[in-house]
């Protein structure tokens, strides 16, 4: 079977206090990729994850999981996922070893000590298998967190906002262990709002917003795309139109016509300035002074993210 991992078809979800969390969402993830749901607070990215993991009831829509449907087949389809929540909340006064133990038992599996010591030396928990959750730091509980979620031998792993609140070297061991998951043949779909995370993590990016996915890209294409620089031309006088000569080339017009910004790929060799020179200069249209800015992605996500 070669299917995607998670294919969702236009799911919907209507709370039952009439709020439109997910709003005609279609998505596919393929096998093997760490896909980032990027979007900000109150998105719909823990409503999406909680349909596919059968946490919260779609209004409408379809969601397969490997092919299973996972309302019509739900244990099958539950059977491939592992589910690291957002909040951290599990029995404290277990040890590391009887906490994921217990996870897998869950599931029906059959219990297989090697796996999980594998699992456990994998995540660098192989020390503490025998310590309680509470003597262990924020990290490691985090990673007993994933190795609860893998202890079933899941093939899909959702990580819900796996570093929202955690400081800098954290986040970054984190990112090491997420794609050392990947290497191990895991699909990841991690969840975030940010984007320095996404860019870190992600083969492909979808990009949230009020329930409705905005853009779904591979991470190259997004970041080249948005990844753009402008050229800020203030003129000597005002221009009211775009003289016909310089329509289409992604000129506009701003501070009352004081100003040309003209939006550019720095990244191309043919970036269109030297040509943009010298029609203005075709055209009579003088410039006081040139300044250049660079969109970073925080802008750009907050312009996408505004527009929609
Ligand atoms: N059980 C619920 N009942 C009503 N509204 C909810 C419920 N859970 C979440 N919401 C709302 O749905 C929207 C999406 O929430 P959520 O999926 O948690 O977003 P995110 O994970 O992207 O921050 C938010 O406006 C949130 O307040
Ligand atoms: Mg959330």
């Amino acid at each position: 079977m070669n299917g995607p991992a998670l294919s969702i078809q236009t799911l919907d979800k209507v709370y039952a206090n009439g709020l439109k969390a997910l709003d005609q969402v279609t998505l596919e993830v393929r096998r093997g990729e760490i896909f980032a749901l990027l979007g900000p607070n109150g998105a719909g990215k823990t409503t999406l994850i909680g349909a596919v993991c059968g946490i919260v009831q779609p209004s409408g829509g379809r969601i397969e999981v490997f092919g299973h449907d996972n309302i019509r087949e739900y244990r099958k389809a539950r059977s491939h996922i592992g589910l690291v929540p957002q909040e951290l909340t599990t029995g404290m006064f277990e040890t590391v070893w009887n906490t994921v133990s217990f996870s897998r038992g869950l599931f029906g599996k059959p219990a297989n000590p090697l796996y999980i010591e594998q699992l456990l030396k994998n995540l660098a928990l192989w020390e503490k298998k025998d310590t309680q959750l509470r003597m262990l730091s924020g990290g490691m509980k985090r990673r007993v967190l994933i190795a609860k979620a893998l202890s079933h031998e899941p093939d899909l792993l959702f990580l819900d906002e796996p570093t929202a609140g955690v400081d800098v070297e954290l986040r970054k061991s984190m990112w090491a262990q997420v794609r050392r998951l990947r290497e191990m043949g895991v699909t990841v779909i991690l969840t975030t709002h940010y984007i320095e995370e996404a860019e870190e993590m992600a083969d492909r990016i979808g990009v949230i917003n009020k329930g409705r996915l905005i853009v779904t890209e591979d991470k190259k294409t997004l970041m080249h795309k948005l990844g753009r620089k402008e050229l800020l031309l203030d003129l000597y006088k005002p221009l009211e139109a775009l003289p016909p000569s310089l329509a289409g080339l992604g000129l506009r017009i701003a501070e009352g016509g004081m100003r040309l910004v003209f939006t550019y790929d720095p990244a191309q060799e043919n970036n269109g300035v030297v040509s943009l020179l010298d029609r203005l200069r075709e055209e009579g249209v003088k410039c006081k002074d040139f300044n250049t800015r660079e969109s970073s992605l925080e802008d750009i996500f907050v312009q996408l993210v505004g527009d929609s």
